[in-house]
């Protein structure tokens, strides 16, 4: 063959394979190969044209030879490109035998749980939810509450004083919404009010500084005891089932007179005597009373007018008894493998 038709050859091969790399797009790597095989495989077009040049003279060799190498380098690199292209998609490409990944879910800590269903049961009784803040001041957190100033029983909340000058404080117990409740409300109303308190307690399976209680208060007129006992008796059963036994006790708490202890009979040996109930059957849960007059009087209500109850109790503690965790530190230890059962 002459060398100006081995140089058109050259040129017809070239300008078809960069044609037919070109229509070669995105997720077409098995066409991107067959091309290659085609024109740079061993029994491809390219070499296929060095195969003409043994009958060339030496000087139209080189030349033809050079061409040819040229065009060689040019496709490499122009194969090379396209690799990234058509790669792209291949990434993206679904494998329908493949096992399925899972994707990671949320789930509800177990106070949340616990505390959403204690709402439930009180909203469905006709109760508001209302919150107050974790810094609190003496006034709200205990002297509002009947709760002077050197009195003996203020040592039951040992409290982190934020400024002991100011009188700020982390609040013991969620019962200063009660106050702050009152204070812009006119009765009658009833309220639930859920949130953390703090207390300098030594950390062991049933004591955390931090923890969570449920507040309630009712006012209106002629409340009295027996709504208390109707209210929490209803709200025990409902949280545990219709077979728990519910005791009341005589107490003592400074803003509630009289007051009472709760006490449910022990779900988990069913009253006959076990460990979490001190062999009693029976697990206090918590405390109650009608609103103190002296409470009332601080919020300037009319005591002639009206009665309420109140109520406390650590959230805690009943997801213990529901939920069958055996230390309070799960709660605040975040290990997923815990918190994640119970929703
Ligand atoms: N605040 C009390 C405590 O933390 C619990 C309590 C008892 C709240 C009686 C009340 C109540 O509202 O009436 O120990």
């Amino acid at each position: 063959m002459e060398l100006e038709e081995i140089k058109k050859r050259i040129k017809d091969v070239s300008e078809k394979a960069e044609k037919e790399l070109l229509e070669i797009v995105e997720g077409e790597s098995d066409k991107l190969e067959i091309w290659k095989v085609k024109y740079l495989g061993r029994k491809g077009e390219i070499n296929n044209l060095f195969a003409l040049l043994p009958h060339l003279s030496s000087g139209e060799k080189k030349e033809a030879g050079m061409l040819i190498n040229e065009m060689k380098e040019k496709l490499n690199t122009a194969y090379e490109e396209r690799i990234s292209i058509t790669g792209k998609q291949e990434k993206h490409k679904i494998n329908l035998s493949f096992p399925g990944k899972r994707p990671e879910t949320g789930s509800f800590h177990p106070i949340t749980i616990i505390s959403r269903e204690i709402s439930t049961i009180f909203t469905k009784m006709g109760f508001g939810i209302v919150t107050g803040p974790d810094i609190e001041t003496d006034y709200y957190n205990f002297e509002a509450l009947n709760i002077p100033a050197e009195h003996p029983s203020k040592d039951v909340w040992d409290t982190f004083y934020l400024s002991e000058k100011e009188k700020i404080l982390l609040r013991t117990h969620t019962s200063p919404v009660q106050i702050r409740i009152m204070e812009k409300t006119a009765p009658p109303f009833r309220v639930i009010a859920i949130g953390k308190c703090f207390r300098r307690d030594d950390i062991d399976a049933t004591h955390s500084p931090v923890f969570h209680q449920i507040e309630g208060l009712m006012v209106d007129r002629g409340i009295n005891f027996s709504h208390l006992k109707g209210i929490l008796t209803h709200f025990i059963m409902e949280l545990f089932g219709n077979n728990i036994k519910v005791k009341f006790t005589p107490s003592f708490f400074p803003f509630t007179e009289p007051s009472a202890e709760v006490s449910m009979s022990c779900n988990i040996c069913k009253g006959n005597g076990c460990p979490t109930c001190h062999n009693t059957g029976y697990i206090e849960i918590l405390g109650c009373g009608m609103v103190h007059p002296q409470v009332f009087r601080n919020v300037g209500y009319d005591t002639d007018e009206f009665t309420g109850f109140a109520f406390g109790m650590g959230i805690e503690r009943l997801a213990i008894i529901k939920l069958g965790i055996t230390d309070i530190r799960y709660f605040f230890q975040n290990d997923l493998r815990v918190i994640k059962q119970f929703s």
